[in-house]
């Protein structure tokens, strides 16, 4: 029998434990002649804003041993726009939709929770408070676990959606600020975003980033992503969705395993649309061969001190539906 990959948890219902991973994936349209849209456990766009950013100037991405870097600075056309053009599109192509919002203020993310919280189709929220490529917003809130849980507190008053909190790797104590985020409502924390690096081009002598520094994504970053999992894992309560250089089945084996109930897939689509289906696909193969029938059995197997959240099984649910009318079965 071909084993279960189906999770729910944080009111999220997923048929397979893989997402993208926000920024990667635009808002599926680039994507939809690539890739079945529908097999995708969730989809994980890129971050709104209550107005239009324009981003970074290039040069803004750069590849880099074993990964990228980028700086493109969270451009994208703002929340008017989205709901009008972008969101109806994305539901109707069948994957659960979870929004990564980003703001300069607390009120900024508030307002965009708010404006998507009767919005129809938006399966969860994911606020990013851990974007190192912007000056103001993104890692300032971060960064320091007071101002995270502001933060947190504000957009938890202005949805009823579930609300994942995407945190950075750019700190000392990530469980610390783990502990803050879920203290201050959050239903389940991401991570990793990407880590602060930078490349010199020596023949000028300057930064190949316009900005000088980015994030740096992809392979490299795998390890630490791991270990950060494996940390949050035994200090939380709440589900943790694990990212970070995850390119195969077994990468995303791993990050189950550390504990994460679910798992992200960014840079490694740039190389292979199909990634988040086909790694989806490498995950049902090492359950069979391995004699496990549900992939939430891994979850935290290798972690003495999990704590987190489990998913349960879709089958156990109710059926939910994707607000499409259809049930994410269809
Ligand atoms: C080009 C690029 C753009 C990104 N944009 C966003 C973004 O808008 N919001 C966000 O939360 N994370 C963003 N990220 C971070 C990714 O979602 C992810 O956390 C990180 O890249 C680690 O996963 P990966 O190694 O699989 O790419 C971006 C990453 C890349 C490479």
């Amino acid at each position: 029998m071909r084993p279960d990959l189906g999770v729910a948890f944080a009111g999220l219902r997923m048929k397979t434990p893989v997402m993208t991973a926000s920024g990667t994936f635009g808002y599926g349209r680039e994507y939809a002649g690539l890739v079945n849209l529908s097999a995708i456990g969730a989809i994980v766009v890129k971050g709104v804003s209550l107005e239009p950013w324009e981003g970074n100037r290039p040069p803004r991405i750069i590849e880099t041993a074993s990964g990228m870097l980028n700086s493109i600075g969270l451009e994208n056309p703002g929340l008017e726009r989205f709901l009008e053009a972008d969101l109806p599109w994305l539901v109707s192509s069948g994957a659960p939709v979870i929004v990564n919002v980003v703001g300069r203020t607390p009120t900024e993310y508030r307002e965009v929770a708010r404006a998507l919280d009767g919005a129809p189709g938006v399966a969860a929220l994911e606020a990013n408070i851990s974007c190192p490529n912007v000056e103001e917003g993104g890692l300032a809130f971060g960064a320091d676990p007071e101002a995270a849980y502001g933060l947190v507190a504000a957009m938890r008053e202005a949805t009823s959606l579930p609300l994942i909190v995407k945190l950075t790797p750019n700190v000392t104590d990530v469980a610390g600020l783990a502990k803050r985020v879920v203290d201050a409502g959050a239903d389940a924390v991401s991570l990793i975003n990407t880590l602060v690096g930078m490349a010199i081009d020596v023949e000028s002598g300057r930064a190949v980033l316009a900005r000088g520094t980015g994030g740096l994504s992809g392979p490299a970053v795998k390890p630490v992503a791991l270990a950060m999992v494996y940390r949050v894992a035994a200090a939380v309560s709440v589900p943790v969705i694990g990212m970070g250089g995850i390119w195969t089945g077994r990468d995303a084996v791993e990050f189950l395993m550390a504990g994460a109930s679910a798992v992200a897939v960014g840079t490694a689509t740039f190389v292979d649309p199909s990634a988040p289906v086909r790694i989806a696909g490498e995950i049902a193969e090492f359950l069979a061969r391995r004699g496990y029938g549900w992939v939430g059995d891994l979850v935290g197997v290798a972690n003495p001190g999990f704590r987190a959240g489990r998913p349960s099984r879709l089958a156990d649910e109710d059926p939910v539906r994707n607000n499409q009318g259809g049930t994410l079965d269809d």
